[in-house]
């Protein structure tokens, strides 16, 4: 009996180094972070058991280690304490009662309960008020020093208190928190990735790590990383003599503090709210993976103790795991609008923290083959919040040869046009405007809401109409007539009026929202109105894209024989033929505003050995491209790669006699004169969520007429949250922060004031 105890605990021991080092030294996990937990939870038990055969260097005995060799190390003042986990309601009965057979008869324990941040751990220490030093965990007793990189974080004080008149701060103060994205400023980085045409980050919490150990604090600063507080490890202040009041004083301090901590007087009580928590969780503005129980009397927590790196005074409830894994069964391929290629994954169902997943996205075919997944492959799946469950990668230790690998397809699987990969890109396409896949896709991203919002379109009857021959693109849908549609199948009178009347409407919808319909990779309402505040209309748009590709054409040709002639062997003259070769993203935002081109052109095109007259003839193609480019380029937030795409997009044939036929109907595309109807909203910010009488870019035109403002996340500087039907999370952080909550009719009352 005792043997097999004895060998269990060795398997488990030599199971667990095994994954810990996958884990933290080559980043490739062969298990999820629940059957982590699980086999460490075994082990635990088993030497809490039998003390006989706990060793020294049992995997119980260490914790992780974020160390990298890049930073300087800094010793933590006091050591940087773990938790232990508990998994149900259960575990923290027998939590307290261990707790309550260490303190003298008759304790009562009363608790703090607070979100368990799923991010980085920090340590900072302020010396006479001012940020003297930040570290990462490391393994508890030295950390990275990560000073510079925290610094540029902004939600953390460089100096205390932040408000003078609040108090003093201690001389000296260690304090402990969480490094995070917000899901809001991950979704919004990723966006600005694709805008760049750069590829999505997957995980926010490797994504924040990785931003934090930038060696060039600069690119640190660019990302926007949030900090909480929510400990204090050391101070030379005034005792402190609760949880409750630790919190307080952070916060008194200017340290950003979880908002949603709360006191329970005993264990019942804080019981009663875990279901709330996990409801809730997906509304909150970070990633969480449970919840934090804290002892409130500090002093109690104290004469607690630690056993291991674990403090008994606390205990993280973990949620559950929102990982699991499962077999690949399948690789399927869709086309998207712009004609780009998805890979999705195929999954044996699995059952991830309430949801059965069944498919997993896999963003690109470099990411398959990043993440060497095989067809048959067990693969770790994760799911949190409302993202689309992805894959984190596979279980390579599970395979037993059967797998195959995942190709890549070199033709339209629905219109077997060859696929192509534009340069530097990361995903494929199919290039072929009038794919059916592509058109349909188009057509639905067309007719949607927050696009043109034709009411009566959805794909079922998009389908039907392509299948009838009614319509062959976007533009077709304004003149489609009563009769042809009430001989299809399922078209009712009433259902063909209503459809004319909605499409009629959709004529009249805003240039910036013809724009941001029309489906261009990174044009979204944002960028639909940056262009339309610096293009009067589709004309303009149109004249400076055929400009700019006349322009471009010119300059190949000038560039052509300098081309052809260029010696390859050599890579500094290689680059330079490559720029030649992509001016509007590589030449034009450099010299913009160059003062004597002919004089840039000469230093940097020095390795090709030309001619003055051959620099001189680059130079003034070049001069020409930039002055019909000026206008897009000189636009704030578009990024070369955006110009390029829009340019692409209005200089391409099929998309200018679509367009055409478009104009033609009626649709509008003129934008309106920027009238200022009155500034009675001025000063106002205003957020507006759910379904409202009218499109959101109307209501937020009508605000920002009156001299208001709209912004997309609710926060104490928002004067207004506007609800329409089904709002969502929103409303309840507008509730929380006391935000007033008005509908429609009462934003209309106040533009009447
Ligand atoms: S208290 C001595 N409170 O969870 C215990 N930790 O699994 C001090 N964490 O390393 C930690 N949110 O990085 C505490 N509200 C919270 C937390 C929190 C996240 C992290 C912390 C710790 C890990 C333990």
């Amino acid at each position: 009996m005792d043997r097999d105890i004895a060998t269990r605990i060795a398997e488990l021991s030599q199971q667990l180094h095994l994954h810990i080092y996958q884990y933290h030294v080559r980043s490739e996990p062969l298990i999820t972070d629940a059957e982590y937990d699980r086999l460490i939870q075994e082990l635990l038990a088993l030497e809490a058991e039998h003390p006989q055969y706990l060793r020294d260097d049992s995997p119980t005995q260490r914790v992780g280690s974020d160390l990298s060799g890049d930073f300087s190390k800094l010793r933590h003042p006091a050591p940087i304490l773990s938790l232990a986990n508990a998994f149900d309601e259960a575990d923290l009965l027998a939590w307290e009662e261990r707790n309550l057979r260490l303190l003298p008869a008759g304790t009562q324990l009363s608790y703090i309960l607070q979100p368990k941040l799923d991010g980085l751990s920090i340590v900072i220490t302020y010396e006479n008020g001012s940020l003297a030093r930040a570290a990462t965990r490391g393994n508890g007793e030295t950390g990275d020093d990560v000073t510079a990189n925290v610094k540029t974080i902004r939600s953390l004080p460089l100096r205390i208190p932040v408000d003078s008149s609040s108090g003093d701060a201690p001389d000296w103060l260690v304090v402990r928190g969480e490094i995070l994205f917000h899901k809001s400023d991950f979704l919004a980085l990723n966006e600005e990735q694709e805008a760049q045409g750069l590829p999505a980050y997957i995980n926010a919490r490797n994504t924040a790590s990785g931003s934090l150990k930038q060696k060039d604090s600069r690119e640190t600063a660019k990302r926007k990383l949030t900090a909480y507080i929510y400990a204090i490890v050391d101070s030379d202040g005034a005792q402190i003599a609760s949880e409750w009041e630790t919190v307080k004083t952070l916060r008194r301090l200017g340290f950003n503090v979880i908002s949603d901590a709360a006191r329970y007087e005993n264990l019942d009580a804080a019981r009663k709210v875990l279901p709330d928590w996990e409801a809730r969780r997906d509304t909150l503005p970070f990633e969480i993976d449970g919840l934090v129980l804290k002892v409130d009397d500090l002093a109690l927590a104290r004469e607690l103790g630690v056993v291991g790196k674990d403090p008994r005074g606390a205990i993280a409830y973990k949620f559950p795991a929102e990982e699991a894994t499962t077999t690949l069964l399948d690789v399927t391929i869709g086309v998207g609008r712009t004609g780009k290629l998805t890979p999705t994954a195929q999954l044996e169902p699995v059952f991830i923290s309430g949801v059965t997943v069944s498919s997993a996205s896999l963003h690109n075919y470099d990411q398959v083959k990043a993440l060497d997944i095989r067809l048959g492959d067990r693969i770790i799946v994760k799911r949190s919040g409302d993202v689309i469950p992805y894959v984190i990668g596979p279980v390579a230790a599970a395979r037993d040869g059967s797998e195959r690998p995942i190709t890549p397809p070199d033709r339209c699987p629905f219109c077997e046009s060859q696929l192509l990969q534009p340069k530097g890109a990361v995903d494929w396409f199919c290039g072929n405007a009038s794919c059916p896949e592509r058109v349909g896709r188009a057509l639905e991203f067309f007719v949607s809401r927050g696009a043109m919002d034709i009411e009566g379109m959805g794909p079922q009857t998009i389908n039907a109409l392509i299948e009838a021959g009614l319509i062959d693109d976007i533009a077709d849908i304004f003149t489609l007539k009563a009769e042809p549609l009430l001989a299809l199948e399922g078209f009712a009178e009433k259902k063909v009026d209503n459809l004319l009347r909605s499409i009629t409407m959709a004529k009249e919808r805003s240039f910036a929202q013809v724009l941001t319909s029309l489906g261009i990779d990174g044009v979204g309402s944002t960028v639909a109105t940056l262009l339309t505040d610096n293009f009067a209309s589709m004309q303009e748009l149109l004249e400076a894209a055929e400009a700019i590709r006349a322009a471009e054409a010119e300059f190949a040709r000038v560039v052509e024989p300098i081309v052809a002639a260029a010696d390859s062997d050599n890579p500094e003259s290689d680059r330079q033929i490559a720029r030649l070769q992509q001016p509007t993203t590589d030449l034009v935002p450099q010299y913009l505003d160059a003062a004597d081109l002919n004089q840039r052109m000469t230093r940097r095109l020095k390795p090709l050995q030309l001619s003055a007259d051959e620099i001189a003839g680059i130079s003034q193609s070049l001069a020409s491209l930039i002055a019909v480019s000026r206008r897009l380029h000189t636009i704030e937030g578009l990024g070369p790669v955006l110009v390029e795409n829009i340019v692409d997009f209005f200089s391409d044939a099929h998309n200018r006699s679509v367009l055409a036929k478009m104009l033609a109907t009626g649709v509008n595309m003129r934008a309106e004169e920027k009238a200022q109807a009155g500034d009675v909203l001025a000063g106002k910010t205003f957020v507006l969520t759910g379904t409202m009488s009218q499109p959101r870019g109307a209501l937020k035109t009508l605000i920002e007429a009156n001299g208001g403002k709209v912004t997309g996340n609710v926060s104490k500087r928002s004067n207004y949250v506007v609800a329409g039907e089904s709002p969502g999370s929103k409303v309840e952080k507008a509730a929380k922060l006391g935000v007033p909550i008005i509908d429609e009719d009462a934003l209309r009352m106040l533009l009447n004031d």
